[in-house]
């Protein structure tokens, strides 16, 4: 009776939408793509599919780029605070995203929002996030808060909660239900396949133009307070053999008995991995099969260093159980760190652990703070595909106290700043930057406490990077550790400088070897130089030319020369980019 009852109800639901749908076009504005109407039909369909491409993750010589309308693309990404995709709020987003220069707004779907009964769909908040979106001129990524919302179910709708019976919950050892989603309720994973799948499908029919980049596919997956779920049927799995797959993907020849003769003390977070990873996999390749955009899972860090069972969220893809997410929830494209680890030596450490052979390197969540910023560099050194720091719109409803520092009132903007430097920066430029990435031709990296020098190889040139160098000096680092750069190589001899609080210069390349044996020197006023084949070899620039980025190209400003280059090419805190000839002598 149920059954026969939600199938008329969804029928009745599409047929108005449709009817929407197809009395409605071209009712939404798209700035950048020219007007076209919501729905995507016959012929004008083809040719804007044509035209606009479903965005796809492409990997090449083991490099990753996030390819849009045909081309590498880097999402400067802002994520909204989590309650800012209402009708009533969005305006306190989009002064944000603007003031920004992000390209990409990161901003939730609401499970609960989405499908109020069972079965009845509510478009209207994807209809409407889509819409401002292509008024605001920006891509979107959409975080379906679906099952899990943070290792939580609080996002599960009404109906759905008043049956926890149904929709049950982890329960602990000790027999206690846990605030965390099993993902052994059947139910619970029947449900979110079908509102994702609805979601999905209304995206495909909607979205033509590709305002939206990725889907997130849950939020912070997994369990605070229990290892793992204990409930009888879990039990039961968890005192059988490992499957193969798991066994094959984490290294393992032999597996014995049980979860715990495979695994010992990580059994627990690897089995819970194993169940929370295929739940979400199987709601992923649901959806990505009515529509095939690239999907994320984004994950709630363990410590790099040390991060025993017990002390993080548990059945997520943190670093030590991304074989397992990687071979259970293949239609996930991505498994994607959300780093508010403010200590370098470990953000570094999670840029590389989640930059791997098989998973592009993408980050969802961040710190948005004037320290972190100098990350996005960092994570650009290791070819990511996008970045996107938390919280960044004039909500503020979760730390209103950061308006304030130190008794200091700050400006309403400075928690944008840092971020918006960046972008300001790299936005006029974000194809170039995509592009060579993806070519493996650009280098970054941020300054490290204690290392006032580092180097970036670019086969036959050294980019030598330093910090808090004064005129002639050697480089004492900067007081505060804020230094960043990119190098981009546009041709043999030619290279693009960008970056802040930092000084770059060239050098013909030697090797460690070599440096250990004085055959390499740099700085202290001499021309950086190799001993390369007995002979030594020394730089000179051919030219030095300041200038800005517009309409995606180097606009050439002055020539540096003299006290500006005599040293290497300086990088304060302005937006500054500088493309440098190198030659030899
Ligand atoms: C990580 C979550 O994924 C976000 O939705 C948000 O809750 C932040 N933490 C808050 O810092």
């Amino acid at each position: 009776m149920m059954a026969v009852h939600r199938k008329k109800t969804m029928r009745t639901n599409e047929m108005k939408t449709l009817s929407i749908l197809t009395t409605l076009p071209a009712l939404i504005g798209c700035a950048a793509c020219g007007v076209v109407g919501i729905a995507q039909t016959g012929a004008n369909a083809a040719a804007r599919v044509k035209e606009h491409p479903v965005p796809r993750i492409v990997v090449k010589d083991g490099r990753y780029a996030l390819m849009v309308d045909n081309a590498p693309y880097l999402m400067l990404g802002a994520q909204s605070n989590n309650s800012s995709d209402w009708p009533g709020t969005l305006d306190k987003v989009w002064p944000a995203i603007g003031y920004l220069h992000a390209n990409t707004l990161e901003t939730p779907i609401y499970w609960e929002q989405f499908e109020p009964e069972p079965g009845r769909f509510d478009y209207s908040q994807v209809d409407l996030i889509l819409t401002q979106a292509r008024e605001h001129k920006a891509h979107l990524v959409l975080l379906w808060f679906g099952t899990w919302k943070n290792g939580s179910q609080h996002y599960m709708p009404e109906w759905m909660k008043l049956k926890p019976e149904i929709y049950t919950h982890v329960m602990n050892k000790e027999g206690e239900l846990v605030d965390s989603p099993s993902p052994f309720a059947t139910a619970a994973l029947d449900a979110d396949k079908r509102a994702f799948t609805a979601f999905m499908k209304h995206l495909k029919e909607v979205d033509g133009e590709r305002t939206v980049l990725m889907v997130q596919v849950e939020n912070e997956t997994g369990t605070w307070g229990a290892e793992r779920d204990y409930r009888p049927e879990a039990e039961k799995l968890f005192a059988g053999p490992v499957p193969a797959e798991v066994l094959k993907a984490m290294g393992k020849t032999a597996g014995g008995a049980s979860w715990r003769d495979a695994f010992g003390v990580e059994a627990n977070v690897n089995f819970h991995a194993w169940a929370v990873a295929r739940y979400v996999g199987e709601i992923a390749a649901a959806g990505k099969a009515v529509y095939p955009l690239p999907l994320y899972v984004n994950a709630a860090l363990r410590d790099p260093f040390k991060g025993a069972p017990g002390t993080y969220e548990a059945g997520g893809p943190t670093d030590n159980v991304l074989p397992i997410w990687k071979v259970e929830a293949p239609a996930i494209d991505v498994l994607a760190p959300d780093i508010y680890l403010p200590e370098t030596a470990s953000y570094l450490k999670v840029l590389e652990l989640y930059h791997r052979a098989d998973n592009a390197l993408f980050v969802p969540e961040t710190l948005g703070s004037k320290s972190a910023a100098r990350f996005m560099f960092s994570a650009l050194g290791l070819q990511a595909i996008g970045y996107s720091p938390f919280g960044l719109d004039y909500t503020r409803t979760l730390r209103p106290q950061e308006g304030e520092k130190g008794g200091e009132v700050r400006s309403k903007d400075a928690f944008l700043d840092p971020t918006a430097e960046n972008y300001k920066l790299i936005g006029p430029m974000m194809r170039d930057v995509a592009r060579l990435n993806f070519e493996g031709k650009l280098q970054a990296t941020a300054e490290v406490e204690g290392e006032a020098t580092q180097t970036l190889h670019f086969g036959d040139w050294d980019a030598v990077v330093s910090y808090g160098a004064g005129r002639g000096g050697t480089a004492k680092g900067n007081a505060e550790p804020l230094g960043r750069a990119l190098v981009l190589r546009l041709k043999e001899n030619q290279f693009l400088v960008t970056g802040y609080f930092c000084r770059v210069d060239f050098r013909p390349a030697g090797n460690e070897a070599q440096r250990k044996a004085g055959q390499i020197v740099n700085g202290s006023g001499q021309i950086p130089s190799a001993q390369i084949e007995g002979k030594w070899v020394h730089r000179q620039f051919l030219k030095v030319e300041e200038g800005t980025y517009e309409n995606g190209a180097f606009k050439f400003g002055r020539i540096l020369n003299g006290d500006q280059t005599d040293w290497g090419v300086g990088l304060g805190a302005e937006p500054v980019v500088v493309r440098v000839s190198v030659g030899t002598y």
